[in-house]
C-alpha cells in the first residue's frame, strides 16, 4: 500500500555534511521523493512537531536541537518519501532512536551519537506511523509543495495576504 513519510535531516546531519550519504542510503528503499526543501525551524514549529514529548525531561533540549541551537546550523532538510510500506522501510534504514542501540549499519548507528547532556543526536527524523506521518507532513508542507495529492485539499482565495514575490527588472 502506498504510504507517505516525513524525513528530516536534522542540524547535526547537515553540520556533518551527511546530506548526500543519507539521501543515498534512503534511495535503497526505491521510494519516490515527492517533496523537499530547506527549513529554518521556529520554536513554534519545533514544539508542535515534538508535542507528544512535551512532558519528557529532554523536551527543552530536543527543541533546541531541532532548531539548530546545538550545532550553529539553523536549518533542517525536510523531505516526503512515498511508496509501498514507506514508514517501515525508512524507519528500518534509520535504526533505533538511541544511536548506541541502533544497528551499526543503519543511518543512526553509523552517524549518531549521544551528547554529554544525554541528547540522542541521531541525524534523521522519520515519522513513526501513518497518523503521525499525516500530521507531520501537513505541519511541514503546504499542498502546493508536494507534487502528488496525498490528502484532501480545498481552494481558498486569500485577499490582502502578505506574500513575498521576486523583484523583477522593469
Ligand atoms: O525520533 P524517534 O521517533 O525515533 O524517537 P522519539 O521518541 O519520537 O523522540 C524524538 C527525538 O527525541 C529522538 O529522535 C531523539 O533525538 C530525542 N530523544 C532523546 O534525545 N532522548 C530520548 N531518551 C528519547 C528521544
Ligand atoms: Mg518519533
Amino acid at each position: 500500500m502506498g504510504q507517505a513519510v516525513l524525513i528530516l535531516i536534522k542540524p547535526d546531519g547537515l553540520k556533518k555534511s551527511l546530506t548526500g550519504n543519507i539521501l543515498t542510503r534512503l534511495s535503497e528503499t526505491k521510494l519516490e521523493i515527492v517533496a523537499a526543501k530547506m527549513v529554518r525551524v521556529s520554536q513554534t514549529l519545533a514544539e508542535e512537531h515534538y508535542k507528544h514529548l512535551k512532558d519528557k525531561p529532554f523536551f527543552g533540549e530536543i527543541i533546541k536541537y531541532l532548531q539548530g541551537d546545538l550545532h550553529d546550523r539553523k536549518k533542517v532538510m525536510a523531505l516526503v518519501y512515498w511508496g509501498n510500506n514507506a514508514i517501515t522501510k525508512c524507519r528500518d534504514l534509520a535504526g533505533a532512536t538511541n544511536p548506541e542501540e541502533a544497528e551499526s549499519t543503519s543511518i543512526r548507528g553509523s552517524y549518531g551519537r549521544i551528547t554529554t547532556n544525554g541528547v540522542y543526536e541521531n541525524v534523521v527524523h522519520v515519522s513513526s506511523n501513518v497518523t503521525e506521518a499525516e500530521r507531520e507532513i501537513k505541519l511541514w508542507f503546504t499542498p502546493n509543495e508536494i507534487i502528488v495529492d496525498l490528502y484532501a485539499t480545498k481552494n481558498v482565495v486569500q485577499k490582502e495576504f502578505p506574500n513575498k514575490v521576486w523583484v523583477t527588472e522593469a
